[in-house]
């Protein structure tokens, strides 16, 4: 066993056993942190404020929410609404936080392709970021199903169905996914499980994952510097700051996170309080009725590039397109051939690439809102077939980049 001593203070008595010390160099006041950054990298600190709110916020709705499918509507629409002192304030910062965190998910993400974050020894913490991504993803699906009113219902049916599209043709699958033929009791409990207890739980493990993957690599910088890390540090505990390229992550880093957090929040909170709305879809507060179809049924906002992915093809073809969306960004490491890790507007080729990308994304979110008619589904086609002509282009116009 470990030598013990009598302990000087409440400090030493923890530090003794647990190391605490230690613990808090590195993760705070020797976590290395490279001076030349942008807002931008302030983004990660503002997805964990925000998952912190959906945390605390969904933990409130919990202690009135009714996981049944007679009194689930009533629960939120009434109950938590109306009858709840600040019930509403809770559903508003939970309803804007997850549609929000997923604005700030997609700069975090193009942030990293801009800045060529993901290349050798940060592949782990790409794909530990593409694992949030899709987790959040099923987060926000199971916490739309909540609710029970027309969209969750109809959501539901049409995301399921999705297995037994065409050559697919897995009913058995979707029975099984569902508890029952159609949606009912036994789907709405599961979506409850899944949003309430096993994917926060997945989400924050992956959390602990993404943070544990920036450990070694340490963040990148947006001047594609490679920093000597263990040089610049010793630099700076010499008391040679200024030409250090370095600081520390607490607290001298992480009061411009904070800064830019604290703007966040004025933000955040100013949609809570006058711009709640575009989080609620109107045709939701209509209670589930499997008998009466929805005119237009589309996914929230940040699904509509990849829905816009499968609707403008044959089933077939529409299948294995959407199904190479969804994997395709986490290849992104191995896809990019080329070792610079610069920004991308000294990349050539590939910076065309970039853009091109991010329009093309942003024109299948506005197809994907519209109906599929005329004009409209020509623009959904030319730009669902460009999303996949970008990512096959992607190793050909990477393997001979110069290097820089
Ligand atoms: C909601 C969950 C997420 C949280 C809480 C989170 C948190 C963080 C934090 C705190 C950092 C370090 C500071 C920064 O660069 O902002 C970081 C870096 C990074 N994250 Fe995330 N992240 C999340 C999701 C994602 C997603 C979806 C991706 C995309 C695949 C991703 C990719 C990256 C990359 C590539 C870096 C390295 C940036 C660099 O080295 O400059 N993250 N993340």
């Amino acid at each position: 066993m470990a030598h013990f001593t009598k302990a000087t203070s409440v400090k030493d008595w923890l530090n003794q056993r647990l190391a605490i010390e230690k613990v808090e160099k590195v993760m705070a006041s020797e976590y290395w942190i490279p001076k030349n950054i942008n807002f931008l990298w302030a983004m990660g600190m503002v997805l964990a404020i925000t998952f912190a709110l959906l945390l605390v916020s969904g933990i409130f709705l919990l202690m009135y929410y009714q996981p049944d499918v007679k009194d689930a509507f009533y629960s939120v629409n009434y109950t938590i609404m109306r009858d709840v002192d600040f019930g509403w304030l809770w559903r508003h910062v939970h309803g804007v936080a997850a549609s929000v965190v997923f604005l700030i998910i997609y700069i975090h993400m193009f942030t990293g392709i801009y800045y060529g974050s993901y290349k050798k020894g940060r592949e782990m913490i790409w794909v530990s970021g593409m694992l949030l991504f899709v987790t959040f993803s099923a987060e926000a699906f199971s916490g739309y199903m909540l609710p029970w009113g027309q969209m969750s219902y109809w959501a539901g049916m049409v995301i399921t169905n999705i297995f037994s599209l065409g050559g697919l043709h897995l009913d058995g699958l979707v029975e099984w996914i569902r508890g029952d033929y159609v949606p009912a009791q036994a789907f709405l409990t599961r979506f409850f499980m899944l949003h309430v207890l096993l994917l926060p739980l997945a989400i924050m493990g992956l959390i602990g994952l993404h943070f544990a993957a920036l450990r070694i690599p340490h963040v990148n910088n947006q001047d594609g510097e490679e920093i000597d890390f263990d040089v610049e540090a010793k630099k700076y505990l010499a008391g040679d700051k200024a030409s250090s390229k370095v600081i520390r992550f607490a607290n001298d880093f992480m009061s411009k996170d904070l800064m830019v957090v604290g703007f966040f929040l004025i933000f955040f909170f100013y949609l809570v309080f006058f711009q709640y709305g575009f989080a609620l879809d109107p045709v939701n507060f209509d209670p589930a009725d499997g008998l009466k179809t929805p005119a237009h049924i589309y996914p929230e906002w940040y699904f509509l590039w990849s829905y816009e992915i499968l609707r403008p093809f044959s089933v077939n073809i529409g299948l294995i397109a959407f199904g190479f969306a969804q994997v395709i960004f986490v290849l992104l490491p191995w896809l990019d051939r080329s070792p610079n890790a610069v920004p991308a507007s000294r990349r050539g080729a590939f910076s065309i690439w970039f853009w091109l990308l991010l329009i093309d994304m942003i024109v299948l979110t506005a197809m994907g809102k519209l109906p599929p008619e005329g004009m409209f589904s020509t623009i959904g086609l030319v730009a669902a077939v460009a999303f996949i002509l970008l990512w096959v282009a992607l190793p050909f116009i990477t393997m001979n980049e110069k290097k820089v």
